[in-house]
């Protein structure tokens, strides 16, 4: 099977697509052929190695502390169970599937065995592959930030900065789904974006500061990681949460007392994949695509989002894909 190995940590050159052996999967596994994987920010970060300072060597621990442990890159997959272990019971031939390899990493290919435990549940049915794809790395994010950390809801006044990348767009329209009303903060260029998927406030970088017009908003979320803390701290009501989803450990340092910050890594589960699945289904929530590449073209992908400008998703589309750019 044809899939991007990587050998070292580096730039996007490290990326090369090459030919494997096609996997077998185990008892408790599932054989998936891989339609649409992604290139997202936390693909990039881990390629270049650029992690939040405090967690260099337990990343390290975790991906290969001289070189990476995985051969194959990337995290989200969209596609179709080819065959399954003689024990697996949740899934059969043929069931459309998404979801994310997490650490195991590997979705940059054609074919990939996961255990049927993994972060893998059946696909939105009113989407494609590239769509599919392009939901996971936002979406997860946002639940896991705004509906399990934060506690968003109706009612409350929410602020994303970073509104046009991928936890940003996703991150507008599941506080929508939660019933609060957003602020977006983002270039000229992603003013319309922004407000179709239901920013009812946006708040244009270039020309304004999003801290310094004495708004207060219950949740911000900073997913570019380039506002003041003693700023935010004046933008948040008496209760509120602060989201800094890029943290060093520095941040235990801030003037922000630890009761308003909310930090760490978004979690995986079955559990919020089913619950993205809905908000997708429902019309909810839809993953927003920039660019879609073919699997031989991952390293330029990675280039574009190294650029830290592009606007939702970057999907890889692998097999039969036709939207390619
Ligand atoms: N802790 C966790 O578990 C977790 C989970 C997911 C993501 N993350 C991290 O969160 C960050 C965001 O992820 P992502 O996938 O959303 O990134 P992304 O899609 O690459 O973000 C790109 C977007 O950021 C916007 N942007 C750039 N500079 C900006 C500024 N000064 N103000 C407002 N917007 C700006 C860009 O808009 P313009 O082009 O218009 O400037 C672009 O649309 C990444 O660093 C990622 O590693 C952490």
């Amino acid at each position: 099977m044809k899939a991007i190995v990587w050998t070292k940590y580096g730039g996007p050159e490290v990326l090369k697509y090459g030919v494997f052996e096609k996997p077998t999967p185990k008892s408790g596994e599932v054989l998936i052929k891989i339609h649409a994987s992604s290139v997202t920010a936390g693909d990039c970060r881990l390629r270049a190695f650029k992690v939040p300072l405090g967690f260099w060597l337990p990343t390290r621990l975790v991906f290969g502390l001289v070189k990476p442990r995985k051969a194959i890159s990337g995290m989200d997959l969209s596609g179709v169970v080819e065959s399954t272990g003689s024990e697996v019971t949740l899934f059969e031939k043929g069931d459309e599937v998404y979801g994310t390899t997490g650490i195991r990493l590997g979705a940059n290919a054609e074919y990939i065995c996961l255990p049927e435990s993994a972060a893998l549940v059946k696909k939105p049915g009113n989407i494609s592959h590239e769509q599919a794809a392009a939901t996971i790395f936002g979406g997860l994010a946002a639940i896991y930030f705004l509906r399990d950390r934060a506690c968003l809801h109706r009612g409350q006044k929410f602020l994303i900065n970073g509104a046009s990348g991928a936890v940003g767009t996703a991150s507008i329209q599941l506080a929508n789904y939660l019933g609060a009303e957003v602020t977006a903060v983002c270039s000229t260029s992603s003013i319309e974006l922004v407000r179709s998927l239901g920013a009812t406030k946006v708040i244009d970088y270039t020309k304004e500061e999003c801290t310094k017009n004495r708004e207060t908003y219950d949740v911000i979320l900073d997913a570019v990681g380039n506002l003041s803390l003693s700023k935010c701290k004046q933008s948040l009501t008496m209760r509120g949460k602060l989201i800094l989803i890029n943290a060093g450990l520095w941040t235990n340092l801030s003037s922000v007392a630890k009761s308003n910050l909310v930090c760490g890594v978004a979690g995986e589960s079955k559990e919020a994949l089913i619950f993205l699945r809905e908000r997708i289904e429902a019309s909810d929530i839809r993953g927003i695509v920039d660019r879609v590449y073919s699997l031989e073209r991952t390293a330029e992908a990675h280039r574009y989002v190294d650029g830290g400008h592009k606007k939702g998703n970057v999907v890889i589309a692998i097999n039969d894909s036709q939207k390619l750019n």
